[in-house]
């Protein structure tokens, strides 16, 4: 088990990019239990300590992917920024975006891994 944080760096609610050894983890308080991810995004390796946290569901902040933090399961597939048929500014931000939606729509999503999370005394600590 490696310490990776302290008990109150991260707060209900919260995440933080921690390290364990070489590797990037989300560190994540649910109501006081911690669970522990890659930082990496299944979709396109985001950083998701930038996402959001809502109860059990982390939500990356690059294309809104969610994933469960207790399997690293991802929840949805990707909730588009382009709505297409919405009013545009021009159609030359219109090609650009309908590409790049078309581009990621095609990119696999995997569900990112979990570590298990104990705290000990004041330490948070993971099974690396
Ligand atoms: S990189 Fe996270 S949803 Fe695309």
């Amino acid at each position: 088990m490696i310490e990776i944080a302290k008990v109150g760096d991260v707060l209900p609610g919260g995440m933080m990019f921690v390290k364990a050894g070489e590797r990037e983890l989300c560190l994540c308080n649910v109501n006081g239990e911690y669970y522990a991810v890659s930082r990496r995004c299944g979709h396109m390796n985001a950083p998701l300590n930038m996402g959001t946290l809502d109860g059990y569901i982390l939500t990356c902040g690059l294309h809104n992917i969610s994933f469960d933090v207790r399997t690293g399961k991802s929840l949805c597939p990707m909730v588009p920024h382009y709505m297409p048929g919405a009013p545009i500014q021009s159609s030359t931000v219109d090609n650009y975006m309908g590409w790049v939606e078309d581009l990621i729509k095609h990119t696999t999503i995997c569900d990112i891994k979990t570590y298990k999370a104990i705290v000990e005394g004041d330490s948070i600590k993971v099974d690396i």
